[in-house]
């Protein structure tokens, strides 16, 4: 558990870092802006801007995650692949918080661990890129980045990265975030009115009922303990909720990165949570650089290439002091690969006695294109690669801490197979996605209730 030290004097202070340091390594997966003076004039107008999380709840989440990696909380992150935009708006950001709640109710009914809530919102606007250019018959131009960079149309103008998005994606994230939290405060997350959280368009699933059941029994508890002490149960009608994003976009990450009163170090303020991609982990790579000095706690995707050796220097250039809930692994190995390639990363962290938080991201490793066209992960390599999951680190002795999973509220055909057992013919109905398939609402609620079902197995193999 972090001592209070911890948060007056640093450990280990780095003292060769800077904001700005980064410049000096290779920085990939970033845009080539037309104009320089342009870029520097809105880092300056981004510096000026509020920030968008506080020093204190970015400490709170770490030592909430200190506690996940201890065992004695699960952590619950979802949502886009990629915000765009036009989504910012009161029904996707709400339909997205009912999933996440109810999904997080069904975790701690069925695991009996508080959950920390993180979102996949509030600033996921910068995309990674398989390829710098995409073609279209006889045209060439630059890939489509995420909104904070350029804009999806096939078209010369909106292709060109323009930094005037940045001030727009920390207005919308702003936005964002003011309507998660008014929400939140207001009682939308209270305990005793779960029926706030039903999706309106759900009108029947086998699992809604189930979810339902589970929900109707929790009232029940929450009503006897209330009859029983005479006193309303404090602390159900509010939840902590996390922000989280891939920090890519290095300019914009380095304009929110501030120093804050009575706090040592840097901070980087644009969100809670950042994460590192697999394309831009490399040890000497300006991400890594970046990263190594904010106080934040942080993510690293850990993809099927990565060799133990080259783990554990990540984890001493990102955790030299082995601090609690610094620093989380989450693997995305693909159902296909991960038991080959995930005991060997778990043996040498815990031979090494490394302190971290394992999640499970089972969508990017299992992304495949189907015949009519469209980028699409089957449930059955979701599911299995989560269950996978449960099995190994139970077999190395370590902890799976939490699940990282790219999902929707709205009613979307992006990934097959799940509750109503899409196919690749329903994709054609409701793909919406610019990039990546997200869980619709039954999927994402399918996910919770299976993690449930796999961790009691686990804890109980005999009776399973
Ligand atoms: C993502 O989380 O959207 C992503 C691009 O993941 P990864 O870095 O694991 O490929
Ligand atoms: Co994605």
């Amino acid at each position: 558990m972090a001592t209070p030290d911890r948060n007056l004097q640093p450990v280990n202070l780095p003292t060769d870092w800077t904001p700005g340091g980064w410049r000096a390594r290779p920085a990939v997966q970033q845009p080539s802006y037309p104009d320089a003076d342009a870029l520097a004039g809105v880092q300056q107008e981004l510096r000026a801007l509020p920030p968008l999380v506080t020093s204190w709840e970015i400490l709170a989440l770490k030592q909430y995650l200190a506690e996940a990696q201890e065992g004695r909380r699960f952590l619950l992150q979802g949502g886009d692949c990629a915000e765009n935009f036009t989504d910012c708006n009161s029904d996707v950001i709400s339909n997205r918080l009912k999933v996440l709640l109810q999904m997080s109710l069904v975790l701690v009914h069925g695991l009996r661990l508080p959950v920390v809530r993180v979102g996949r919102f509030a600033g996921q606007y910068a995309k990674p890129r398989s390829a710098d250019t995409e073609t279209r018959g006889e045209h060439t131009l630059p890939s489509y980045r995420g909104d904070i960079i350029n804009a999806p149309e096939f078209s010369p103008e909106a292709r060109i990265p323009d930094p005037r998005r940045m001030i727009k994606a920390h207005a919308r994230s702003a936005m964002t975030m003011n309507f998660v939290r008014s929400l939140i405060d207001g009682g939308f997350a209270d305990l005793h009115h779960p029926e706030y959280w039903d999706l309106g368009w759900v009108t029947h699933s086998p699992l809604a009922d189930e979810y339902h059941r589970m929900v109707a029994g929790i009232g029940d508890a929450v009503r006897f303990m209330e009859t029983l002490s005479g006193a309303q149960v404090h602390n159900l009608n509010r939840v902590d909720f996390y922000t989280s994003h891939e920090a890519l976009l290095l300019p914009y990450e380095e304009a929110q990165t501030r120093q804050v009163p009575r706090q040592w170090g840097w901070f980087n303020l644009s969100t809670h949570f950042p994460w590192i991609g697999m394309r831009t982990a490399a040890l000497d790579g300006a991400h890594v650089e970046y990263f190594r000095g904010i106080r934040n706690p942080i993510a690293v995707k850990i993809g099927p290439s990565v060799t133990p050796d080259q783990l554990l220097k990540l984890i001493d250039v990102l955790n030299p002091d082995d601090e609690p809930g610094r620093l989380s692994l989450i693997h995305r190995m693909g159902a296909a690969h991960i038991a080959d390639k995930l005991p060997a990363l778990l043996d040498a962290v815990k031979r090494d006695g490394r302190r971290v938080l394992w999640i499970c991201d089972p969508m990017h490793g299992n992304t495949e294109s189907t015949s009519n066209g469209y980028k699409t992960r089957r449930f059955g390599n979701i599911r299995s690669e989560v269950e996978q999951s449960f099995d190994l680190h139970a077999a190395a002795g370590t902890r799976l801490g939490g699940v990282h999973l790219e999902l929707t509220g709205e009613d979307v055909t992006e990934c097959t197979g799940g509750a109503r057992d899409l196919t690749d013919i329903d994709l054609e109905r409701a793909y919406r996605s610019t990039v990546d398939p997200r869980l619709n609402y039954e999927q994402a609620l399918e996910t919770a209730m299976l993690i449930v079902r796999k961790q009691a197995q686990i804890a109980a193999p005999a009776s399973a």
